[in-house]
């Protein structure tokens, strides 16, 4: 009802001839902005300061808008309409010209004239762009393309794409070193298979004069869902936020971080090396989801954002680095289980320490959720909360003692759906605040790429994560079939993951999100349409030679049964497996219930000599290509 009456003084507004999106007075402006109560939700997802500390701008994800936020009036003063999901923000150094990422499968970047408040012009980007960064010059944009897992250099005069270079995988956040010769690119996954003993995504680096990767560096074992970069200002360290995944434990037990921590990894710029890997969390309190991190101009603060347990972290930068320094020797050796007595003696023991921060960081707690954008300006801290729609401004001098919230949209009545997201993303909900669903799922129900013992099928089986899409339309669920179906799996999810009773209202809130959960149009195809290559993969799969659809029956590419199509290493004999969905496989690397296909090459070739799924050995080397070229369009 809200929605629709929104939408009729919308249509009012614009009949009457007013421009809500550019209107030039403020005072006009905030009436109007007061007289929609029924605006969509705004979803702070990125905040960029002006040079002269005087505005802030917003980019609100669901309500495809950028708000103006003057600083000292406190409140938003104007709204621009963006084609898509602003994504990332990136602002001229003489505050005249605003860069924002509008994602979409085929993006926008929208350029912003400040002045007037209208987006001036716009040219294409790839698919989900983000983290757009300036060149010290201002004369180019980088540009993350999340799903290309590429970033794009464009040339701003000609506003043209120079060159596009391919990182890891997805490519969430990036930053510049001060010199603006290195580009930090943080790679949102692992590209790998997971059933190996070290499993770690990277933090990709680009030489931006010679516009080429020089390398990944290897982030500690278990790292995984990077978020957030910053730099120090005297260009030393990269700061990257990300969960550091306990994979080969078996999950019985949250507490201490037996699961899932929360970190920030340092890496050393003069030797592009990972320095330490620090975790956020406390002995006997998580601070889980970890998203965005700014290092203060000062060099005196890195803070982090804690989007799970709606806090802030303060932490002493110089304390940090001097603690660091004094421990002796780098053990290179792969991160071991925590236990309490675990203070650390060298600096590979870091990432076990959950006491190293004691003293050197503060926690605040804000009252607002999901706190997943940053800015400094001046001694003020403001945090974008994503689910609630508001600002938090924190005193950065007094480590966020004095805090204030504005409500930057009319709060709404939360929607079930909506409720089942926050909650998804929510660690609150967690014994301890160590973990959410997220931590596992990603914010968005998909993939982290790392295997878990969950204990509910045996013990010493880990399986790889699956994506919850379709997996109301898809019963049994688990790949061996365990749960009858979601609505069990989400409820067992918080008793034996979270280490919570489920109350109904929450699980019944995320059944509803996971049912609206709606796939992402595939990077790989052309136009919308499937390359020559892929229609050869369609034939084959369709055909009775080859057999796909014997098992992966449209639409949804699964008949719901379980098969015996051979076991891992980790299986009983015996065992079977439900057949997946093959929708998204673009995304859901690696595959197989084990994780041990780190391609869809590899689950056609090296997995399957036995024809088991399908009659592949005979396939040639290009009917392989083509196969595979149409499965990742599903
Ligand atoms: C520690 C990591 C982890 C966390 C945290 C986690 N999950 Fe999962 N989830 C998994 C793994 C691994 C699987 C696949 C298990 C299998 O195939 O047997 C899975 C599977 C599922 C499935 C079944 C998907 C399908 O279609 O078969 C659902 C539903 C699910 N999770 C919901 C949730 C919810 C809701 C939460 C939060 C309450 C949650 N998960 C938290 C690891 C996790
Ligand atoms: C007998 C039934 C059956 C046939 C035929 C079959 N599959 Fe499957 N497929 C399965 C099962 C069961 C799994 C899960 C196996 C596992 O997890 O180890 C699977 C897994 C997959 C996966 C991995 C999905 C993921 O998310 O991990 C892909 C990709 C796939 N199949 C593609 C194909 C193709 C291509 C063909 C034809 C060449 C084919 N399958 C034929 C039953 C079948």
């Amino acid at each position: 009802m809200k929605r629709i009456l929104s939408n009729f003084l919308l249509a009012l507004v614009l009949v009457c001839g007013l421009n809500y999106t550019a209107h030039p007075d403020k005072t006009n402006l905030r009436d109007l902005v007061l007289s929609f109560p029924g605006l969509p939700y705004l979803s702070p997802t990125a905040i960029s300061a002006s040079p002269d500390g005087k505005r802030l701008y917003i980019a609100g994800a669901t309500a495809n808008q950028v708000v103006v936020y003057d600083i000292a009036e406190r409140e938003a003063i104007h709204r621009i309409d963006v084609p898509s999901s602003p994504s990332g923000l990136a602002l001229s150094s003489d505050g005249q010209q605003l860069y924002v990422t509008c994602a979409a499968p085929k993006s926008k970047v929208c350029i912003i004239s400040t002045a007037s408040g209208k987006v001036s012009a716009s040219f294409p980007a790839g698919h989900t762009a983000m983290a757009p960064i300036l060149s010290p010059s201002g004369k180019l944009l980088y540009v993350c393309n999340r799903f290309n897992d590429a970033v794009e250099i464009f040339d701003l005069e000609k506003r043209k794409q120079m060159t596009s270079i391919q990182v890891d995988r997805e490519p969430v956040a990036a930053v510049l070193s001060p010199d603006g010769k290195l580009l930090f690119v943080a790679n949102h996954i692992h590209s790998g298979r997971s059933d190996t003993g070290v499993v770690a995504a990277t933090v990709s680096v680009i030489d931006t004069e010679q516009r080429r990767l020089i390398k990944h560096i290897r982030l500690t074992n278990g790292s995984t869902l990077l978020r957030g970069l910053c730099v120090s200002p005297d260009g030393k360290y990269i700061g990257v936020t990300h969960v550091l995944a306990r994979f080969h434990l078996p999950t019985t037990t949250v507490a201490h971080g037996w699961m899932n921590n929360s970190a920030l990894s340092l890496i050393e710029v003069s030797d592009l090396t990972l320095r330490a890997t620090v975790l956020l969390d406390e002995d006997d309190r998580g601070a889980a989801n970890p998203w965005a991190a700014e290092w203060s101009a000062d060099g005196r603060f890195i803070c982090v954002t804690h989007a799970g347990t709606h806090e802030v972290s303060f932490i002493d930068a110089p304390a940090l680095l001097a603690k660091i320094t004094a421990l002796p020797v780098r053990l290179e050796a792969p991160a071991k289980p925590n236990n309490d007595s675990n203070t650390a003696q060298v600096i590979g023991d870091i990432p076990n320490d959950l006491g190293f921060l004691a003293g050197l960081r503060t926690r605040f707690k804000l009252r607002a959720r999901g706190p997943r954008c940053l800015a400094l300006v001046g001694k003020h801290v403001f945090v974008g909360n994503y689910f609630s729609d508001s600002l938090s401004i924190l005193d950065l001098a007094r480590e966020g003692h004095s805090s204030a919230t504005i409500q930057l949209e009319s709060p709404l009545e939360i929607n079930p759906v909506r409720k089942g997201e926050m909650y998804f993303n929510d660690a609150t909900i967690c014994y301890q605040g160590w973990q959410s669903c997220a931590s596992c799922h990603s914010s968005d129900a998909r993939v982290d790429g790392m295997n878990w013992d969950l204990l509910n099928d045996g013990m010493g089986n880990p399986k790889n994560v699956k994506s919850l899409l379709f997996s109301f339309q898809t019963p049994p669920v688990m790949s061996m079939g365990v749960r009858s179906d979601a609505a069990s799996a989400i409820r067992a999810g918080i008793r034996h993951i979270l280490f919570t009773e489920p109350r109904e209202e929450i699980a019944s809130a995320i059944d509803d999100y996971i049912k609206t959960l709606q796939p992402i149009p595939s990077p790989y195809l052309v136009h919308n349409r499937l390359s020559s290559s892929a229609q050869r993969g369609r034939s084959l799969f369709s055909s009775d030679t080859v057999g796909c659809l014997k098992c992966h029956t449209p639409p949804l590419f699964t008949d719901l049964k379980a098969h015996a199509v051979g076991t891992g290493k980790f299986d009983q004999k015996n065992d079977e497996f439900y057949t997946p969905t093959l929708r998204e496989l673009w995304r859901t690397a690696p595959y197989l219930h084990d994780g041990s296909a780190g391609t869809l090459r590899d689950v056609v070739l090296t997995h399957n000599t036995e024809d088991r799924r399908g009659q592949t050995s005979h396939l040639k080397s290009d009917e392989v290509d083509d196969l595979v070229a149409y499965l990742l369009t599903l």
